[in-house]
């Protein structure tokens, strides 16, 4: 597992063509053009617990403001067979290397905001 502190458009052009199996990430959005109900009304209950069924991140779980279910990263994660090497350019919380841990993949993660890179290490550093 790597991680990475910096702006992934800098740091992804000093990667190898084809050094990953997939990209699997949560990029971000301009909030002017996101409705300000619309992630913590539609997305989380609309789509992760009416759809999937999955409840969204509360409480002393949520470290980030638009962390992601981890069950969710699992549930897809594991669709695609044979992808053994993962990106998340948009890393977040880590919530995308917390998913490769539990499903042994082999994880780099990129983060510019410095304080989610540190809640990100602290939260994945049982597997750095
Ligand atoms: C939607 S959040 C990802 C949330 C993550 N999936 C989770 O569950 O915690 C997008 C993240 O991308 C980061 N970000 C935005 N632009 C970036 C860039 N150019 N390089 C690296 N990270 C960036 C933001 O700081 C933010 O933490």
């Amino acid at each position: 597992m790597k991680l990475i502190y910096g702006d992934c458009l800098q740091e992804m052009k000093k990667f190898d063509d084809k050094s990953f199996d997939i990209v699997f990430t949560s990029p971000p959005f301009k909030e002017e053009d996101v409705p300000t109900d619309y992630w913590s009304i539609k997305v989380n209950k609309y789509i992760w617990c009416d759809t999937f069924g999955i409840e969204s991140i509360s409480g002393k779980w949520k470290v980030h403001k638009y962390q992601d279910p981890l069950v969710l990263y699992d549930t897809v994660l594991k669709m695609f067979k044979g992808c053994n090497t993962v990106l998340d350019p948009f890393m977040g919380s880590g919530t995308t290397g917390a998913a490769c841990a539990n499903l042994g993949l082999e994880f780099t993660g990129i983060e510019k905001d410095e304080s989610y890179f540190t809640v990100a290490t602290h939260r994945l550093d049982d597997y750095l």
